[in-house]
């Protein structure tokens, strides 16, 4: 089972008065999402300010990084005690920028992954090909040695509490987009490598969201995927509608499903680190893909767009429902 996790990755934009004020108009926008986790990420600086403002709602805070040691001489770092002490829920970790300009490795990622599951909170793990990977046909070797780097030395357990981000570097902020094959396809490939070190099971239940110019126009047709679980969003999470136009279809769903809020994992307040209610393992509602339809998933986005959400079941126990198989 795994959820759409859509979250927005603000970077080095937005004053901390800004922040709030997005932020504020993100919690405005999505107060009906309710089986869409929604998160996002602003500057470490607005963070505690940010916190305050999602308290209590259905967004989810997120931190751009973190450093995979407790405290100690490490200019400018942050610690992942630090963030859990204001609530954050999710950590991104490993994005090819900081990859690029400051030297992060998969080793450091996979410090950092460990440490910020150690205090319940979910790491987002990025991972992605540059161009001239691609180019050079190492697109699979690429991601195969960021995966195994990444998830090194992690249980199944704790493999089932992280959220993988697939992002082609060359799609970053450039305006251009992995088509939805070609997204799909590394998706699937990615899923592949999880199912190769922890089985079939665990693999189908880890959230793979897609990052890179990823927009109102083109988030259906990404979302529509049958791997794609959502999105990392850069440029379209800084203006409220943007951000919205890639979550609403998730709102929506909410609407028609009348599941209760807390079964969807996001009761006000009960995010992990906030409450010590169970983390993001408690929200991946969705039963394993099985088929290769373009997507059965009944929450997805792209089903509700078609209309899909009319063959939903919703089952006797609280906010579980399956999918129908369409394949
Ligand atoms: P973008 O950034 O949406 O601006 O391409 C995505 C990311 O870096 O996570």
């Amino acid at each position: 089972m795994r959820k759409i996790v859509i979250a927005g990755n603000w970077k080095m934009n937005k004053t901390v008065a800004e922040s709030v004020k997005l932020a504020a108009d993100v919690v405005a926008a999505a107060r009906d999402v309710r089986n869409v986790v929604v998160a996002i990420a602003p500057t470490y600086l607005a963070l505690a300010k940010v916190a305050e403002v999602v308290k209590g709602t259905n967004v989810r805070l997120a931190a751009q990084d973190v450093h995979w040691e407790n405290q100690g001489a490490y200019t400018g770092k942050v610690s992942a005690d630090m963030l859990k002490e204001i609530g954050v829920d999710f950590v991104i970790i490993g994005h090819s920028e900081q990859r690029t300009y400051f030297g992060e490795t998969d080793e450091t990622v996979n410090r950092k992954v460990k440490k910020v599951q150690s205090l319940g909170m979910t790491p987002i793990i990025c991972i992605g090909e540059t161009l001239a990977e691609r180019k050079e046909g190492r697109l699979e070797a690429v991601l195969t040695t960021q995966v195994n780097g990444a998830y090194a030395g992690l249980s199944a357990d704790e493999a089932l509490r992280t959220v993988i981000a697939y992002e082609p570097v060359w799609a970053i902020g450039t305006g251009v987009t992995a088509s939805d094959d070609e997204a799909q396809e590394a998706h699937a490939f990615v899923r592949g490598l999880l199912a190769r070190l922890y089985g079939d099971n665990v693999a189908q239940s880890i959230s793979i969201q897609y990052g890179g110019s990823m927009k109102p126009e083109n988030a259906a047709g990404l979302l529509a995927q049958k791997d794609i679980d959502g999105g990392l969003i850069g440029g379209a999470a800084l203006k409220a509608d943007s951000f919205l136009g890639i979550v609403t279809p998730g709102s929506r769903s909410a609407s028609s499903l009348s599941v209760p809020r807390q079964a969807t994992g996001l009761a006000p307040g009960a995010a992990a680190g906030r409450t010590g209610a169970p983390g993001f393992s408690s929200l991946r509602l969705r039963a394993p893909d099985s088929g290769s339809a373009p997507d059965a998933r009944p929450d997805h986005p792209a089903n509700l767009r078609l209309g899909a959400c009319a063959q939903r079941t919703v089952l006797g126990s609280p906010g579980f429902y399956w999918r129908p198989r369409l394949a």
